[in-house]
């Protein structure tokens, strides 16, 4: 790196767009296309109590962590791990992320293709009178036409780099500080037709009340997944978002409100499905089509339900815009950082070696759904390694990393601002990275693989 760009590094401008771009890379499909069917696949209630005690007793704390390596550092995430511990092989966390970033990119990008398709779908007037099964047969032929997902996939990935090759500040935070806003709002209003249906109080039952038979370790496996997936943790996005964060941003208190807001879309995009699911007569366990068949039936249902419709895919593409950015974000600043590329030419190659990933994740519907491991198409297979493996491995060896052996110093002086802020959360951190954090994924794990009971 020249002296220049070490001086001048790209950062974000203050408190505001710390916030809101952390919260744009953790909003996104993860909460409204994922988090429903997930929840609906893994016994709603019991699959919601879990999710929550991983992000409160796991989530915050590698997230913070991550703003510390990556403020500690100024680097990408294996820059990061070897500037910070020299001549250890934690850098393989960070090669880890980078990898786990072009995985994530290849199956998130394909759904966020999707979400254009139903842009474009209601824009035309044509999901207008079709019933849940007319919508699932929609949903399916799409899926399995290679042409059009195709098409739609390359347009995301073609929209991510030509963000991402105009940088941090002028890229990254112009497009997420003024969206969230909006697609909230939608959500609500979701919410509200999708709670006056008739027979709605089932769906909230389902999502509400935790029925503890239905606790399996896949259950608990899925939830841990879920919630690092959801927080964008344990891959390094958020090392690299933390190494654009300023010496006098509040760490630990801008990790809480992005967690608070990301846990509350999610609930509240539970919330504006199940009730209609159950009230509308489709099945909460209908795989990745799940908010593709049932939002478009709850839109049908309100007035106006075209212009919503067409708004709320605008901004749930948008929203999973702002998650693609912060994915490739990694991958770029690796490049640039580590193999010394041009910001252009790194966003160009992480760009077009996605898409060859890409392309087989999307025709894994269609085309090459053929090409299975244990029943999973590419794209589940994807899906599972990195929300519930790599994710968490990830985010238990930099727990690991900032409990056991980075110095408590530097942990202090990250988390108080070098001694100008109280550091009330210190003492509840210290216990929750070195042992809560830690012995939770640990326990999930061996949980899943049937060792410990
Ligand atoms: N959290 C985002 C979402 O919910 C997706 C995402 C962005 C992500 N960056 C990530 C997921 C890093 C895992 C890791 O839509």
């Amino acid at each position: 790196m020249n002296d220049q760009s070490a001086t001048v590094r790209d950062s974000f401008s203050g408190r505001f767009a710390v916030v809101a771009a952390v919260a744009g890379s953790a909003i996104g499909l993860g909460n409204i296309w994922r988090f429903p069917y997930v929840a609906g696949e893994n016994g709603g209630g019991a699959f919601l109590l879990v999710y929550l005690v991983c992000i409160i007793a796991i989530g915050i704390t590698v997230m913070t962590s991550e703003f510390i390596i990556g403020r500690a550092a100024q680097k990408n995430p294996y820059g990061a791990f070897k500037a910070l511990a020299p001549g250890k092989p934690w850098f393989l966390i960070g090669l880890m992320g980078v990898v786990a970033a072009f995985m994530i990119l290849a199956f998130y990008t394909t759904v966020a293709g999707w979400t254009l398709e139903y842009f474009y779908q209601s824009i035309t007037g044509n999901i207008t009178g079709k019933n849940n099964a007319e919508l699932t047969v929609m949903f399916d032929t799409f899926l399995k036409g290679s042409f059009r997902p195709l098409l739609w996939f390359l347009i995301f990935m073609g929209l991510t780099g030509a963000i991402i090759i105009s940088g941090v500040r002028k890229g990254i935070e112009k497009y997420t500080k003024v969206m969230m806003p909006f697609l909230f709002v939608l959500l609500i209003l979701l919410c509200v037709r999708s709670l006056t249906l008739p027979g709605a109080g089932e769906g909230l039952r389902f999502l509400f009340y935790p029925d503890i038979s239905k606790l399996t370790p896949k259950v608990i496996l899925e939830a841990l997944g879920q919630s690092f997936f959801s927080l964008s943790i344990g891959m390094g996005t958020l090392i690299t978002y933390g190494s654009y964060i300023k010496k006098n941003e509040n760490l630990a208190s801008s990790a809480g409100m992005v967690t608070l807001a990301d846990t509350a879309i999610a609930i509240i995009a539970g919330i504006a499905i199940f009730p209609a699911v159950f009230a509308l007569g489709g099945s909460p366990a209908s795989d990745t089509g799940l908010v593709f068949i049932v939002l478009p039936e709850i839109f049908q249902k309100m007035p106006l339900g075209n212009i919503f419709a067409t708004l709320f895919f605008l901004l749930l593409s948008i929203a999973a815009l702002t998650s693609t950015i912060s994915v490739l974000e990694v991958i770029v600043a690796y490049l640039v950082e580590e193999l010394k590329m041009s910001r252009r030419k790194a966003t160009i190659a992480a760009t077009l070696s996605v898409s060859v990933l890409g392309v087989i994740t999307v025709l894994s519907f269609g085309a090459l759904s053929n090409i299975r491991v244990a029943d999973k198409n590419v794209f589940s297979i994807l899906e599972y390694l990195t929300s519930n493996i790599m994710l968490p491995v990830g985010g238990f060896f930099i727990v690991l990393f900032i409990g056991w052996f980075f110095s408590p110093a530097l942990v202090k002086k990250e988390l108080t601002n070098d001694g100008s802020l109280k550091g009330r959360y210190l003492p509840l951190f210290r216990f929750f990275v070195k042992f809560i954090a830690p012995v939770a994924i640990a326990m999930v794990f061996l949980y899943s693989l049937g060792i410990f009971r």
